[in-house]
């Protein structure tokens, strides 16, 4: 059904369909979709010590000011990341800012963190409770003078409302934000959050979201920063400003972040090297190009515990977790897999 709904979404501004989305969610327009696998065990998993029904999550940048979560969790979304939220309220950069690549099955956004500001979206987080499990991404507005204390200002508005909080350093859309991948900067950051939790007497797990496009170098020093920071999963990953060699849209070359299908291939073997490093100590999140059960399967053999898409669900449309379930299921029983853990990080390129 959705395949002859989306040609008449895709003749839409990729914005305007997404602000239509997210309307037909909020009025609670959530297809009543049979869903076989609900409380399957095969997926049913642990997030944070928390129970979730299933390890697929929607990923940041879609609910930006958290109007839709429960409706996600509806969709069957097994946990929802709000944000990125920055401490004030800011437009982002002009539009048009978001770009669908039909043939690639990809999108281009420059979108430059637009939400409503973290007074008015704990506002209502607080009023609305969130049926799941509930990350917050937090990042600086772009005409701050201290990028550290609004990420610092943002944990705690955040921190008694949310499930966890990712730290947003990968956006390519913010300049010079992915500075804070350098190890010193990322320690130094790392460190201010963790000592203001201690001041909050927070216990709130503390996520890290990556750059898919680092350098192999990278992977060792960040991952040694994360882990002496006692961050809890790391994120990988966010898109990419680079990988439009292979691109025949039209639109390739517009400035902004790279997602769905083309990244799908580099996220997973950065999952793999990150996973080759950090072992079981850190949780790895697989983002990029997830649309299939097969794409989700390849991220956990790479070693992702969990995974979150965005893209695949403007491909696939809302009952998208449902098909992931239903195709990784088919992959699963086919090896002879009980639970979906046991397959984590069992393909290791050299
Ligand atoms: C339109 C759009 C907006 C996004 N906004 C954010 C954001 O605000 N913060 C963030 O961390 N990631 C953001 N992302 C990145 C996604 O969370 C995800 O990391 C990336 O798109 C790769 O996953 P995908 O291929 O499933 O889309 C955005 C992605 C898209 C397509």
């Amino acid at each position: 059904m959705f395949s002859n709904l989306r040609s008449l979404i895709f003749k839409l501004d990729p914005e305007t369909a997404h602000g239509l989305a997210i309307k037909s969610l909020k009025f609670n327009f959530v297809p009543n979709v049979l869903d076989k696998n609900k409380n399957s065990h095969l997926f049913k998993t642990k997030l944070f010590e928390k129970e979730i029904e299933n390890p697929i999550g929607m990923a940041a940048g879609f609910d930006k000011n958290a109007e839709v979560y429960n409706s996600l969790f509806k969709l069957g979304f097994g946990f929802v990341e709000v944000g990125t939220v920055t401490p004030l309220k800011q437009y982002g950069n002009p539009k048009p800012r978001v770009f669908r690549l039909v043939e690639d099955e990809a999108l281009i956004n420059r979108l430059g963190f637009n939400n409503l500001g973290a007074k008015n979206i704990v506002d209502r987080i607080s009023s609305n409770k969130q049926i799941g499990l509930l990350g917050i991404n937090i990042g600086p507005n772009k005409d701050t003078n201290d990028r550290l204390r609004d990420y610092v200002e943002c944990l705690k508005t955040f921190h008694e409302f949310a499930d966890y909080i990712t730290i947003n350093i990968s956006s390519p859309n913010t300049e010079e934000l992915r500075n804070f991948h350098d190890q010193e900067k990322l320690n130094s950051l790392l460190n201010i959050i963790n000592s203001e939790k201690t001041k909050l007497n927070s216990k709130i797990p503390i996520v890290v979201k990556v750059s898919p496009d680092i350098k192999d170098q990278e992977i060792p020093k960040i991952s040694d920063v994360l882990l002496s920071n006692n961050i809890k999963a790391v994120i990988l990953s966010n898109t990419s400003d680079s990988t439009r060699d292979k691109l025949s849209d039209i639109q390739k070359h517009q400035k902004g972040g790279l997602s769905g299908k083309p990244i799908e291939e580099k996220s997973t073997i950065l999952i793999n090297k990150f996973y080759k490093t950090l072992g079981n100590k850190i949780k790895i999140i697989g983002v990029g190009g997830v649309d299939s059960g097969i794409s989700a399967y390849n991220k956990f053999l790479a070693g992702a515990s969990y995974v979150q898409l965005y893209t695949g669900m403007v491909y696939r449309g809302p009952n998208i977790v449902n098909l992931i379930k239903k195709e990784l299921k088919e992959l699963l029983i086919r090896d002879g897999v009980k639970h979906y853990s046991e397959i984590i990080g069992k393909k290791t390129t050299s």
